[in-house]
């Protein structure tokens, strides 16, 4: 094992700070090698240093390169603009890898083990909106421009291809709506189906499916799937689709990799309903934390942290709240240290 990793810690705003520290807990009993930059950002960075981004959290993602992050909350309508959507900017964190696998039997699907990747920095989401007003209706009319490029679609595609083969996947689904939009993700298609000749061939198979149909097909019969890969709105969708699956956003890990950093946090936002409370399911944000081991190369620990989420759940049946159990944070965090002591 190395004997430092400098990372960057970004508590967040609402239950944050207490699955944040239980990951970081359950990290120091696993032994990993993380030397944490505490850092602001969100509602904590406007109250603390006046913005939701401060440089300082820009300086040092841009020093460690990775970051652990808890949930940054976002004002609707106005207020400022999403600082998670401005660090995936900052860095280029194209690709959002978000697996999705069933850890608690029982529930509706059994045994789901789905991948999606999602592109992170292009088609609708790039903000170009606007309205035209007609007589006395400012919002008469709305406009959005998508744009998705060439080099933007190889690039996720490429990931996505290269994440099935490390990770030993046997299908690669192109979601796409090329029937419909012909150019806006038309291009991401082609330009999937062209890599896979020239270049991944054979490595696995291949499909192309229509988002409509692939939500259908994911509710009727998840497990024709293995990874899904899509643009940004899509993949949006998708990936709480495919969480559902599995028992819901304290369940769900993702992972923004780019060319210039790599931030790892738990899908779910801030709940504010239950922040403070400790109760908080810190799961999402502890696999989170395995996808870091795995990135940093250190696999056997997230194998380790795997194996004890899985026991703390399935043999101790200790389990927050929100997965029907009457379990604190602190108390699964316990009980999960203690299985990783064992192991
Ligand atoms: P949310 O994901 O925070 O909460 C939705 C529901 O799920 C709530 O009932 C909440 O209590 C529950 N929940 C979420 N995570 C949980 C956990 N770990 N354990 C137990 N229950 C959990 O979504 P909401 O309320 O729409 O958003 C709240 C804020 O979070 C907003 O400001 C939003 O912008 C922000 N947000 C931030 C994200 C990020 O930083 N990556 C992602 C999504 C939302």
């Amino acid at each position: 094992m190395p004997q430092t990793i400098e990372a960057t810690l970004i508590a967040g705003d609402g239950i944050g700070p207490e699955i944040v520290e239980a990951t970081v807990a359950v990290l120091d009993a696993l032994g990993a090698p993380f030397r944490w930059d505490r850092q602001v950002a969100g509602l904590e960075g406007v109250k603390l240093a006046g913005d939701p981004l401060p440089a300082a959290t820009l300086d040092s993602i841009k020093r460690t390169r990775l970051a652990l992050k808890g949930p940054l909350e976002t004002p609707s309508g106005g207020g400022y603009r999403s600082s998670n959507v401005r660090l995936r900017e900052a860095f280029k964190l194209y690709a959002n890898l978000r697996p999705a696998r069933t850890l608690i039997p029982g529930g509706r699907f059994e045994n789901i083990d789905l991948v999606v990747v999602r592109e992170n920095l292009e088609g609708l989401y790039i903000g170009h909106e606007h309205y035209i007003q007609i007589d006395d209706d400012p919002h008469a009319v709305a406009i959005a421009s998508g744009v998705n490029t060439r080099q933007g679609c190889k690039r996720l595609l490429e990931f996505a291809f290269e994440h099935a083969i490390a990770t030993g996947r046997k299908k690669v689904s192109i979601v796409h709506k090329a029937n419909i939009m012909k150019a806006l993700t038309g291009i991401f298609l082609e330009t999937g189906l062209d890599l896979y000749e020239r270049k991944y061939k054979g490595r696995f198979a291949i499909d192309t499916v229509i988002i409509d149909a692939c939500a259908m097909k994911l509710v009727q019969n998840p497990w024709q799937f293995d990874v899904l890969v899509t643009t940004n709105l899509f993949g949006d969708i998708l990936s709480d689709l495919v969480a559902g699956l599995v028992g819901g956003l304290g369940m769900t890990p993702g992972a923004n990799i780019g060319a210039n950093a790599s931030i790892f946090e738990a899908v779910h936002g801030s709940a504010p309903d239950i922040a403070g409370k400790g109760v908080a399911n810190p799961t999402a944000l502890l696999l989170a934390a395995a996808m870091m081991l795995e990135h940093c190369r250190l696999a056997p620990e997230a194998a380790r942290l795997r194996s004890a989420i899985d026991a703390t759940l399935n043999l101790d049946q200790v389990r927050t709240g929100d997965l029907g159990g009457k379990h604190t944070t602190a108390e699964y965090t316990r009980a999960l240290i203690e299985r990783i002591l064992r192991i």
